[in-house]
């Protein structure tokens, strides 16, 4: 898997909002407005691609006041889940972060994935919330 940022507009990035919608709305019976894709124009889009192109696993990263860099819509194929992608595709979001002046990774994870952030030193802070339907924790990790 290639790890590269893809700009937002591009049909790199169609394939991960594809992706996405996938893995993380359709199951939910959820899909994106407009008006949430049109919200991503300034954030920082990442993703890990198959020697053919395909996106295997995408995240998107939102700079934040004060040092701190938001890491949202984690997504890795159904296909390829379970395989050290997803693991992979943090480790570069936590380097594109401290490139970009963060000290601070915050995130809201699902509860089913609270495990896989957890391994990869990240920590609950707070109680717990809905989000899209199916409960949620903000977990953070110092940045290195
Ligand atoms: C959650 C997700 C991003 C993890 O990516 P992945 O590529 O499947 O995970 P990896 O193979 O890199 O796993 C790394 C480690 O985390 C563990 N892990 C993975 N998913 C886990 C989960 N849901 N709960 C607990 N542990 C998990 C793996 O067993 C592995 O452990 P190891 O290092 O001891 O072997 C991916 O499975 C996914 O897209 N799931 C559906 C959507 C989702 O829940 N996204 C997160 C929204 S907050």
């Amino acid at each position: 898997m290639t790890l590269r940022e893809v700009a937002y507009g591009a049909p790199d990035y169609d394939a991960t909002v594809a992706l996405r919608d996938a893995v993380l709305r359709r199951p939910l019976g959820l899909v994106f407005t407009p008006e949430q894709l049109a919200a991503e124009a300034d954030e920082i889009h990442l993703a890990g691609f198959a020697d053919d192109g395909a996106v295997r696993a995408c995240v998107v990263l939102v700079p934040k006041p004060d040092g701190v860099m938001k890491l949202r819509q984690m997504a890795v194929h159904p296909d390829h889940q379970r395989q050290g992608l997803g693991a992979r595709l943090v480790a570069f979001a936590e380097q594109v972060a401290r490139a970009r002046g963060a000290h601070r990774m915050v995130l809201n994870a699902r509860d089913a994935a609270l495990g896989f952030y957890a391994g990869l030193g990240y920590a609950v802070e707070g109680e717990g919330f809905v989000e899209v339907t199916i409960p949620h924790h903000t977990m953070v990790k110092d940045l290195e």
